[in-house]
């Protein structure tokens, strides 16, 4: 008797904390729009208080100050805090790091260009394989961020 008591407490404890199993819910990372596809669906960001707007925004580029939280954490080990390209582990790199002050270069790169070599790095674009894909660490939201951060930051 007393085992079967045993069995019965023992199933009530199971039924009570089994079956929860947590579905990590983890964010789709979306790949970059295709080209072809200019015309995007209105995807409204949930209404956040204005953040001063650095540059007239397009669909590809989100929040800067987002952006640039997320620049010092990825990009500034070769971009250089001031995305100059001099950032610590620039020496070793050869091509260096892209200099993102550079007003110039940075205006002949389009937004969907940048969302691709950040998404999909470097040797997508037959660029350096050095600059990584960051498609599957940083999430789309997190791209467009960046991309306006990056404008910000060279003033293109
Ligand atoms: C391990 C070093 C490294 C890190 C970290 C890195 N990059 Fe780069 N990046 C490079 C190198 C090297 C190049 C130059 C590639 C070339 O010219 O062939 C580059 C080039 C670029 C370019 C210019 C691409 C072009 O078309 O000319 C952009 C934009 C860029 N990186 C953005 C970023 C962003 C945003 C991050 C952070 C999420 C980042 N990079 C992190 C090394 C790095």
């Amino acid at each position: 008797v007393t085992r079967a008591l045993a069995a019965l407490a023992l199933a009530v404890l199971l039924a009570g904390c089994g079956g929860d199993t947590k579905s990590d819910a983890q964010k789709p990372v979306t790949p970059a729009a295709p080209a072809a596809a200019p015309a995007q669906p209105p995807m409204t960001p949930a209404p956040a208080p204005a953040p001063p707007a650095p540059a007239p925004s397009g669909s590809l580029r989100g929040d800067a100050s987002a952006g640039a939280a997320l620049y010092r954490q990825y990009c500034t080990t070769c971009h250089g805090p001031g995305g100059k390209g001099d950032g610590p582990v620039a020496a070793t790199l050869n091509p260096k790091p892209a200099n993102h002050s550079d007003h110039v270069y940075m205006a002949t790169l389009s937004d969907e260009r940048l969302y691709q070599v950040i998404s999909k790095g470097g040797a997508s674009v037959g660029k350096s394989p050095m600059m990584a894909p960051w498609g599957g660490v940083i999430n789309d939201q997190g791209i467009k961020d960046l991309i306006a951060f990056l404008r910000q930051l060279s003033s293109s």
